[in-house]
């Protein structure tokens, strides 16, 4: 799914946030684990002010295990609760409650010095598209889920998804808009498919991922294709085709077709484990 953002988009986004964030105790921020300040929308931190913050550190099966501690490190320095998960596999998942409780345990606090117990947490999930939402919602909420607000007498409005006596999820997501503007990081949402790749030609992003490839994850593309090193990223597009048997007109090499093949394994964690950024950078 690719999104294009345009100016009304962002605004409609934005009041969709300011009014939802109304009703909510905790923001459950997802981030894509290979870029996870890339990932994150620029406004995030202002719309969320006063709110209990958490984390989570999605797609984590795709990134490096040890950058992925180093962002959870990273991000509760920073004061937010934070957790890598796997919503694909459900990896991390079960913690999640607990987390939450966690996240919000002043709020709690607060209301029990005001004698109101037990009031469930009212949490909404947000994300830039593609992100992982929806998979996380329904890995979180289970089969077995069941949504509040919806009872007969009661004026149709939000739904809730009710996870345990203790914690309510708005059951739509947040959607909200990345930080294309800034080239690098448009470079690394490209990478992961998050915005469409005609922001760049396929050829000139695939060669732009062999180049980040050589720098941090050198010998990975040599060892994954069977390929001698290249001498630069268009030589190590060729060559993929040539391994891949990627020709047009019988004899040509289709190096459009091996730069798919290359951005589709790597999207796809075929290229093993690669994060395109760490918390230093
Ligand atoms: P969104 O609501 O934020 O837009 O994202 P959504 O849940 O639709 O997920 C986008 C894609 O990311 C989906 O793949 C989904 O399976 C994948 N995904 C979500 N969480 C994880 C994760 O933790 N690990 C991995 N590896 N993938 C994850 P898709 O290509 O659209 O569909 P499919 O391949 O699952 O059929």
């Amino acid at each position: 799914m690719h999104f294009q953002w345009y100016p009304g988009h962002m605004t409609k986004a934005r009041r969709m946030m300011q009014e939802n964030i109304k009703l909510i105790d905790l923001i459950i921020e997802l981030v894509d684990a290979r870029i996870p300040l890339s990932s994150r929308n620029p406004d995030i931190d202002e719309l969320g002010k006063g709110k209990a913050r958490l984390i989570l550190l999605n797609k984590a099966d795709l990134a490096e295990d040890r950058i992925n501690d180093e962002w959870i490190a990273y991000f509760k320095d920073k004061g937010y609760s934070a957790v890598k998960v796997n919503s694909k596999k459900g990896g991390g998942i079960k913690s999640i409650q607990s987390v939450i409780q966690e996240a919000c345990r002043e709020k709690t606090e607060r209301d029990r010095k005001r004698g109101i117990l037990n009031r469930p947490v009212r949490a909404m999930v947000v994300g830039i598209p593609n992100v992982g939402k929806s998979t996380f919602i329904n890995a979180l909420a289970g089969k077995a889920c069941a949504k509040t607000g919806n009872k007969p007498g009661v004026t149709k409005g939000k739904q809730w998804i009710r996870l345990n006596k203790s914690v309510e999820l708005l059951d739509t997501p947040g959607i909200l808009w990345p930080k294309f503007e800034d080239q690098e990081v448009g470079l690394k949402l490209a990478f992961i498919g998050s915005i469409k790749d005609e922001i760049l030609q396929t050829e000139e992003l695939a060669a732009e991922l062999v180049k980040f490839m050589g720098n941090s994850y050198p010998g990975v593309l040599e060892e994954k294709y069977a390929i001698p090193e290249p001498g630069d990223a268009y030589e190590c597009l060729a060559e993929i085709a040539k391994s891949r048997h990627c020709l047009v007109r019988g004899s040509e090499l289709d190096t459009e077709k091996a730069a798919a093949i290359l951005l589709d394994d790597f999207r796809g964690g075929r290229l093993g484990r690669i994060t395109l950024e760490t918390p230093e950078k």
